[in-house]
């Protein structure tokens, strides 16, 4: 079985040839699935979204998605307030909210907030809400259904320095460690890593896809095939720069994923109502 794990196309500052490559692999190659890890837009723009929807509209295979951080209005704070997942729904009515193939499921968890309590609001945050939905569905689950889970914020920050990125990820690495999940799947940092992080409830694999959009870090744009078979996943971090999966593959998550800022960007806001968002996938 294979997926291909590509994230933070970001829409509106895409690489053209990055995403032209990756579109001819999907076409010609025929992964089993598709998951994008969030972050389809820049800032969540109608004509971003457009060329999003024309983009993963145009996929020939099952596709699921997470909403990211920039996906929700930047500019109206009204409308990110009242209705932060408008602009989505049309991406999520075209993707599977949830993929079954056979003895696998790829199980969305939903890590963005509309608002917080901190000034940085890119980063993430796992509702109890949140995290008890993406429960629920691997619960309901066949018996002995092996189990990815597909967030946009990598769930605990795993270098030295810093706290954690996301609040709740401990937790809910800790509970999905519990079950049969094999791996859970991230983007935000926009650089890959394939990492084990060990929770009280034993070992945890995370593994990040690299960006798609111009805004690079530290590696070219990449995405992540991911085979599974009987069991074991292996990752294969694929880029037009031809760089060995190993030097693609970054040790330590970043404890700052925020992206660059530009010069004409107001800074973060300053949360003044407590978030409660509905579950959306
Ligand atoms: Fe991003
Ligand atoms: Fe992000």
């Amino acid at each position: 079985m294979r997926i291909f794990h590509i994230s933070d196309i970001h829409f509106g500052l895409v690489d053209e040839r990055a995403l032209d490559w990756v579109r001819e692999c999907i076409a010609l190659e025929r992964p089993d699935a598709v998951a994008i890890t969030g972050d389809l837009t820049m800032r969540a723009r109608h004509r971003e979204y457009a060329a999003a929807n024309e983009w993963i509209g145009a996929l020939d295979v099952p596709v699921t998605a997470n909403i990211g951080n920039h996906d929700m209005p930047y500019f109206n704070l009204v409308e990110r307030f009242v209705a932060p997942y408008r602009r989505y729904r049309a991406i999520h009515r075209m993707v599977e909210s949830e993929i079954d193939l056979a003895g696998l499921a790829i199980v969305p968890l939903k890590t963005t907030a509309r608002a917080q309590w901190r000034l940085d609001w890119s980063k993430g945050w796992i509702t109890a809400s949140a995290l008890a939905e993406t429960l629920a569905r691997i619960d309901a689950l066949p018996q002995g259904t092996r189990v990815l889970v597909s967030a946009h914020h990598p769930l605990v920050e795993t270098g030295t320095r810093g706290t954690a990125l996301t609040r709740g990820g401990s937790r809910a690495l800790e509970e999905l460690a519990r079950r049969n999940v094999l791996a859970v799947l991230s983007g935000h940092v926009h650089d890959p890593f394939d990492l084990i992080e060990e929770t009280v409830a034993g070992p945890m694999r995370m593994i990040g896809a690299g960006t798609l959009s111009r805004r690079i870090r530290s590696t070219p744009p990449s995405f992540n095939e991911i085979t599974i078979k009987e069991g074991k996943v292996s990752v294969e971090t694929r880029n037009l720069e031809r760089v060995a999966t190993p030097d693609m593959q970054i040790d330590d998550v970043p404890e700052d994923a925020l992206p660059p800022r530009e010069p004409d960007e107001p800074v973060s806001h300053v949360a003044t109502i407590p978030a409660q968002d509905p579950p959306v996938h």
